[in-house]
């Protein structure tokens, strides 16, 4: 058995092509004392791996060239030197695209696999689910009875804040890109208007939704939705800036929000976040998702793509074409 492993060879200008990186074959390695050898199963894809590949600052630092792809994902050990785990334990950490991850234990967190799928700590109970979390009830700081709007409504983190917002008792209207993904967001998740921004109107189809306007608007994709967001902020509403997904692979002028001046006609707020703020809180926001899925309160949706560490950039390009539903994951 060899190791498999995908490294950063060219940073892409644009969207990634094949080239920006090489697959190098090796031995797989032994643990020294403090380590542990992963044998890495799934891989979240995300769209932040498209920021990490860019030089420049960050609130990362870019993955440097000839460096393992970063990623988090889970695996199972197959080899411990580090106290507290053993052979068959399963863990969670940022392992990186390749097949055997050699991590130092302390950067491990052991997961139960027993009665969850070991995807599910890359969604709903992982980093796209916590989130969610943090960013609409903290950022966002949502109220019942307010109105939410969620773009990319029907991804991993999307998904679960349209079920967190009508869990809190909100309106929500949810946006994204096929007429199945809309009708995944009314009937399967009980949201309350979808909108298909591809053969839409958005800002006349918002306001038809929104009557009272847009108290929280979750932006997941930037551009023109964020404005079409913007232009119907109610008073005192927020815009909580998670992603900005439209504009990941432009290397042109992005032009920001034209109307931005609303912000101080309806006494708005907006604000960015990054998940790993609220990191000393991980464990509650992971208790009460886990306690939400298992009474069935709000559901998970992974989209595992086989075909191994190879197919990396095709597959990771599905989140930039919108060809994944739900948390896109692949199979080392
Ligand atoms: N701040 C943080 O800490 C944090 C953490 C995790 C994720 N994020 C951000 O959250 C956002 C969603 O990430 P995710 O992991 O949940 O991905 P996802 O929503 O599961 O997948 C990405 C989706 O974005 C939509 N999309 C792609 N290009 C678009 C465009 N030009 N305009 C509008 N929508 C587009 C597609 O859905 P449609 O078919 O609906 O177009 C695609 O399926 C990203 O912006 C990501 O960077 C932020």
């Amino acid at each position: 058995m060899t190791r498999t492993s995908v490294h950063l060879v060219n940073r892409p200008s644009g969207m990634v092509e094949p080239s920006d990186f090489e697959v190098r074959e090796g031995d797989i390695p032994s643990p020294a004392e403090g380590e542990v050898l992963v044998k890495v199963s799934h891989i979240s894809l995300d769209p932040a791996m498209r920021g990490w590949m860019n030089e420049g600052k960050s609130y990362i630092a870019p993955v440097g060239l000839g460096d393992v792809m970063r990623a988090g994902a889970v695996g199972e050990v197959l080899e411990s030197g580090a106290a507290g785990f053993q052979k068959g334990d399963w863990v969670q950490g940022t392992l990186g695209v390749q097949t055997h991850a050699l991590v130092k234990g302390n950067e491990l967190t052991k997961v139960d696999t027993s009665s969850v799928p070991p995807e599910r700590y890359l969604s709903a109970l992982g980093m796209p689910g916590l989130t969610a979390y943090f960013g609409l009830l903290e950022v966002g700081a949502l109220k019942e009875g307010e109105t939410v709007v969620v773009s990319a409504a029907s991804g991993a983190v999307g998904a679960i804040v349209c079920q967190i917002a009508k869990l809190k008792g909100a309106r929500v209207v949810g946006l994204a890109g096929s007429e199945e993904k809309c009708a995944y967001l009314t009937d399967t998740l009980g949201i309350d208007a979808a909108i298909n921004y591809k053969t839409e109107n958005v800002t006349k189809a918002m306001a038809a939704a929104c009557p009272k306007g847009v108290d929280v608007y979750f932006d997941n994709v930037g551009g023109e939705i964020l404005e079409a967001a913007m232009s119907l902020l109610a008073r005192h509403g927020r815009i909580v800036i998670c992603g900005a997904i439209s504009g990941y692979n432009d290397f042109g002028a992005i032009r920001g929000p034209r109307n931005y001046m609303n912000l101080l006609v309806q006494h708005g707020r907006m604000e960015g976040f990054v998940v790993f703020d609220y990191h000393d809180r991980y464990g509650e926001g992971v208790a009460q998702l886990a306690k939400w899925l298992s009474e069935g309160k709000i559901e998970a949706k992974e989209d595992v793509r086989e075909g191994g560490v190879r197919r990396y950039v095709d597959t990771l390009n599905l989140l930039f074409s919108g060809e994944n539903f739900g948390k896109l994951v692949l199979k080392a």
